[in-house]
């Protein structure tokens, strides 16, 4: 009998050389010492301080506590083989009004982690804004309906690369657009069963008018571009910047020319107030003309200032936006209804399509070109429970991983520069409006203890990262 190899997939399966395998987290979901050390107030405090907002009135005000057990944290990180770790600095934390004078105990902080992480071989990734807003700036200003809070955001990206420059190479400006303004400044209501509405939002909880939203979005990507220029002018030569966008992905049904054709068009149009036009320098007339084309106000010199030149492109890519085919007829593609049946994940929102995994950069390379993508966020909430034994099975998200992991490993074979994938979510963690009640972590968290126990997903994880292939 043929002696049987192992794992032979796995080598044709690999990742170029240098790809980065990383875990990622956000300040207000794993830190907790909300008002610790001179800290400010963020919206995200206030917001879930009121009762009624989340699951089970849960907040972060302990969280993982992981400002005081980052040494463990990173400990953790480094034996299931991460090599870059993509965490958020608390504006707050590092200026607790938003502007003005900056707290050292709060910069300190991402000192520490900044050391442990790379005295552990892992390499530093910074988001500056994962939606936690100094709670003045919203109640001086108006948070991001005011342009003082693009130029305080900028201001505030400076001095956090000046001080952490010169060992944190790549920063991410702003996580997630669509998440904190049209969850904060909108949201949505939606029918619970008979006529009961639940209006599900984010802080700072208000509801504008679509016209209204324009602008806070348009402030937003200025914010973005500002702070790309302030860090460009305070970092250290060579310093990488981006963003990382959860991008709406039309995904193509046949993979045919004219399919994702369509896609492209689709992807395009979707992403206008955001990821278009910061990689274009212009809004298209589709969305100037949308609210009645009373809103976004704006001149040539801020749409310069939003398509700052970046070193990469970051993608949060969870599920499919939905699924087009061509149509002859303007603006050249169609919407396909998805199917009642089709398969979810945990959470309700979580459609499941690995293949969103191969087309959000592909399409992303195909409209714009960037000269690098990383996948900043990938991952799935999973109902994960300790078995008798202490050990915690989550084959749905091994499962989830290795079909994902496969499809972007099929974009980088055909020369998509994806040079790193960032899982959500290094450990579990306070998940917005679900509270702790849904878990995405590659490791257990009891909350009541604070324990930490890896996940199966986390020797998979391993194992991917020391092989750089999907196993
Ligand atoms: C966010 C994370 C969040 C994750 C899972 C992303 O939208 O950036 O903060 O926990 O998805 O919902």
């Amino acid at each position: 009998m043929k002696p049987s190899t192992v794992n032979t997939g796995a080598e044709i399966r690999r990742f170029p050389d240098g790809f980065q395998w990383g875990v990622a987290t956000s300040s207000y979901q794993i830190e907790g010492a909300w008002d610790e050390d001179g800290k400010g107030p963020s919206i995200w405090d206030t917001y879930a301080h009121t009762p009624g907002n989340i699951h089970n009135d849960d907040n972060g005000d302990v969280a993982n506590d992981h400002y005081h057990r980052h040494h463990e944290d990173v400990d953790l990180m480094r034996d299931i083989g991460a090599t870059a770790y993509r965490f958020s600095v608390a504006w707050p934390r590092v200026f607790p009004d938003g502007a003005g004078a900056p707290n050292r105990a709060g910069i300190d902080f991402y000192d520490r982690l900044v050391d442990a992480l790379l005295a552990a071989g892992i390499e530093p990734y910074a988001t500056l804004y994962h939606w936690d807003l100094p709670q003045t700036l919203q109640d001086e200003v108006g948070g991001w309906q005011s342009k003082d809070t693009a130029k305080a955001f900028a201001d505030y990206a400076g001095y956090v690369s000046g001080r952490l420059g010169d060992r944190v190479k790549h920063y991410f400006t702003i996580n997630e657009f669509a998440s904190f303004v049209e969850g904060g400044y909108q949201g949505v209501d939606v029918k619970v069963g008979g006529d009961e509405i639940v209006h599900l939002g984010a802080a700072p909880g208000l509801r504008l008018s679509d016209s209204e939203l324009k602008q806070v979005r348009h402030h937003a990507v200025l914010g973005h571009g500002m702070a790309v220029q302030a860090i460009r002018a305070h970092g250290p030569a060579g310093t990488k910047i981006g963003f990382a966008d959860n991008i709406r992905v039309a995904v193509p049904t046949i993979d045919t020319p004219d399919h994702v054709a369509a896609a492209e068009r689709a992807t395009r149009a979707r992403n206008a107030g955001f990821m278009t036009v910061m990689l274009e320098g212009r809004y298209t007339d589709e969305y100037l003309a949308e609210a009645g084309g009373r809103s976004p106000v704006f001149t040539d010199e801020e749409l310069g200032i939003i398509a700052e030149p970046l070193d990469f492109v970051g993608l949060n890519v969870y599920k499919p936006g939905w699924y087009v085919e061509p149509s002859d007829e303007a603006p050249g593609y169609r919407d396909i209804p998805i199917n009642a049946s089709h398969p979810r994940m945990q959470s309700s929102w979580h459609l499941l399509d690995p293949e969103v995994l191969y087309w959000a950069p592909r399409l992303v390379q195909n409209l714009w070109n960037p000269p690098s993508i990383y996948i900043t966020e990938n991952g799935c909430g999973a109902s994960d429970v300790m078995a008798h034994d202490g050990r915690i099975y989550d084959s749905d998200r091994v499962m989830f991983l290795r079909a994902c992991l496969g499809q972007l490993q099929r974009a980088t074979s055909e020369g998509v520069p994806v040079h790193g994938y960032f899982l959500w979510s290094a450990q579990d963690n306070f998940e917005w409006m679900d509270g702790y009640g849904n878990r995405f972590g590659l490791v257990y968290v009891d909350f009541d203890t604070l324990e930490r126990t890896p996940k199966l997903s986390a020797s998979w994880f391993r194992e991917a990262a020391r092989r750089n292939a999907v196993v």
